[in-house]
This record gives C-alpha cells, structure tokens and sequence, in this order.
C-alpha cells in the first residue's frame, strides 16, 4: 500500500492491488453495484451453516431428521450426507437419521449463518462469505469488490493456500486454527488517508483482543503488526483500488494466530498465537465477531468523526513500544536499510526516525527493533 504511495510522487498509476486475473464468473466491470459473485464453486455449502444454526438454536433438544429436512426444503437423505460432511470438518454431532442429531460441542467454525446474527446494526453483518478453503480471502475480495461487491462485505476462511502478507511474504494459514479475514470497505477518503484507516485496523484488532482477555497487552509494530511477548500474531494487509484523489475500494485483510499449539519450525522464532500467549484456547468466532464490531466503530468514527485521525494517531502512539524512542531497523523496499530513533508519527501516519543524517520520513517497508549489544546493534526476532 506505502509503495503505492511513493509511486504517487514518482507520477505513476495509483493502482494499487496487482492487476488480478480475470475471472470469468465476476463480470469485469459492473455498471451498477449489485451483490458479488465471489468464486461460487468454493463457496461453503449454506445449507451447512443453516443445518449448524438449527442444531445451536436446539443446542439442548435432540432435532429430527425430518424436521432439518423440512426446514431446508431437502431430502431425510441429503440432511444425512450434511450431517456427514459436517462430521468431516470437525463439527460432533452425535445421532442418526432414525433418532435425530444434536451437537456435543458447539463448533467454532466462522460461518455466516453463526456469525452474521452477531454483527447486526454493523456495516459488516449483511454480506459474510465464507470458505472451506481458498486462495487468499484478500484475492476474492478484491476480485468482488471490482465487480462491485458492496461495502463491508466480509470473506473469511477455515484454511488458505496461498495468503499473502506484506512485501510479498505468505500468510501461514492452517485450517481452522487461525482467523484469515477480508472486508471491503469504501471509503470516502483521499488516498493519503489510507494509511491512516490501516492504523485504526490495528486498533481494532487490539481491542477486541483486549475485550476478550484484559490480561493482554499486543504491541503495535508500525504500521499495523501486534505482537505479543516480542513475536508477531496479527498481520494486516491492505490493499486499495484509487484514482489520485478518490478511493474507488479498499480490501483490508486480517490474519490472526489464535488457536495454533504451535508454529512451524521456521516461524517459532518470530512469530506466536493467542492460545501460545494466553495458555488457552479462543473462540474463533467470538474474536472475528469482536473485531468486526470493533473494526465498525473505529471506520465509522474515522469517517463521521471530527477529531478522528488526531484520536487514531495518538492512540497508536500509546499502545506501540515502536512508535516513540525505539532504535529501529528499516527496510525500505527497493532502498538501502538505514538505522535511527523513532520518534512519533508525522500528521498522515508516517513513522519519523531519527537517523545520524537527520529525521527520516518512513513511507513503507519492514521495522525492526533492534537491540544495543557489545560492538554493534543485534536484530530482534519479533517481524
Ligand atoms: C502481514 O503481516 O504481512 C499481513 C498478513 C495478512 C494476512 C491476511 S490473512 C487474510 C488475508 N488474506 C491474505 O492473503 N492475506 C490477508
């Protein structure tokens, strides 16, 4: 997104999302804005999620087959093959066609039917998709919101295969231990703004964390990581669709760490969960549901609100150990890394480092902290 930036000043095209390949089931231009067609053929099966509805909404009572089937206008027989498949994601449902079903545990799948009723009065809770398994939700987004996809719609994924991450890095997405979230939003806001939007995503993050356990404390690693105990949990990449003064649509995604026991070898070093930080297990579905609802109030007052930027940039300002008197590494992409102080967010939201030249502007790239050791500086492990 901050490389789109520069490429402002350097005259070239606004345009910041890669141009994605057609699809054809999205026309490429929508005339009028109309609901999406995001890739139809991944999309979870409804009829899952209106089968789990019925079950938690019976959660103590035993449901029978005919009466799943006579809400789902199908066939005793297709409520079986469901019920199996529901089985093998990982949903317990205990009983058989002759008996009816019921659900032993409540399943934290993050699917429309369990997530879109607690989203209500948002901007986030008319248009929820979800997916078994996808690329990358920021590239279904992205494609929807090209074809029109109105704003605050959401993609989420069990599992993704190819997530992305800033400066071109994957997202390690396993199935269902994580939240790999997609919303689009239309703001209107001059692009220079975006940054500023991206910050207050961080905040969003945080304070749904923050609802759901008080105990913890995420940093915020400019412009929009949290870590805890050091190591990265939440990455957030936004990515935007502008003419040089207006944005025509912004896909922010999200991906949190929450229920992984562990991470891969490679990731250990740097990078944790909220089961790791916390020592126990989160509802998936309570956190996504957390972060939408606090995702909608920071977007709205950002919008709407007067003093809202001022707000942004100074309640990042105190929740990031980054943001103020950090000895930092930067990467710039594309120019050499330089080392500095930081000291405090410029009024867009840059990062202003302090480096043995002078005061440096950082438009985009990687911080590091790092630490002073005998004979030279030690890079942490926390990006
Ligand atoms: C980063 O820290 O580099 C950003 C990571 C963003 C990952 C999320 S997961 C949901 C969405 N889909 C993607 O492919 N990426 C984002």
């Amino acid at each position: 997104m901050l490389e789109s930036i520069k490429s402002l000043s350097r005259g070239e095209p606004f345009v910041l999302s890669p141009p994605l390949p057609h699809n054809p089931r999205i026309a490429p231009k929508a005339p009028t804005r109309r609901k999406p067609a995001p890739a139809p053929a991944y999309l979870t099966d409804a009829r899952l999620g209106r089968i789990i509805r019925l079950l938690m909404d019976h959660a103590t009572m035993v449901v029978s087959g005919t009466k799943l089937a006579a809400e789902l206008k199908i066939t005793r027989s297709e409520v079986w093959r469901l019920i199996q498949q529901l089985r093998s994601l990982g949903v317990e449902v205990e009983g058989h066609p002759a008996t009816g079903y019921q659900l032993r545990t409540m399943p934290d799948l993050l699917l429309p039917e369990v997530l879109a009723p607690l989203l209500r009065g948002t901007v986030f809770g008319a248009n929820v998709y979800h997916y078994y398994k996808i690329g990358s939700t920021n590239n279904v987004a992205m494609e929807a919101a090209s074809a029109g996809a109105p704003e605050g719609s959401v993609f989420l994924a069990e599992e993704q295969t190819a997530g992305r991450g800033r400066g071109g890095n994957a997202w390690h997405s396993a199935r269902s231990t994580g939240i790999y979230c997609s919303v689009i939003l239309r703001p209107p806001l001059p692009p220079s703004e975006v940054l500023v939007l991206s910050l207050a995503v961080a905040l969003a993050v945080r304070d749904a964390i923050r609802e759901l356990n008080p105990a913890l404390e995420p940093d915020l690693k400019w412009p929009n990581d949290l870590l805890l105990d050091g190591k990265k949990f939440c990455g957030i990449l936004t990515e935007m669709n502008a003419e040089p003064t207006r944005v025509r649509h912004i896909v922010v995604g999200i991906g949190i760490n929450v229920n992984q026991a562990s991470l891969p070898d490679e990731l250990r070093p740097i990078a944790t969960s909220l089961l790791v930080a916390s020592g126990s297990e989160w509802s998936r579905v309570d956190l996504a549901a957390a972060l939408l609802k606090s995702l909608h109030r920071e977007y709205r007052e950002l919008i709407e609100g007067t003093q809202a930027r001022e707000s942004i940039l100074r309640r990042f300002t105190s929740a990031s150990s980054y943001v103020r008197g950090k000895r930092v590494r930067i990467e710039e992409n594309g120019d050499a890394a330089f080392e500095g102080t930081t000291e405090g967010l410029d009024p867009r939201g840059f990062l202003q480092v302090r480096t043995a030249e002078g005061l440096r502007i950082v438009l985009s790239g990687t911080v590091r902290a790092t630490e002073p050791q005998s004979g030279g500086h030690k890079l942490t492990t926390n990006d």
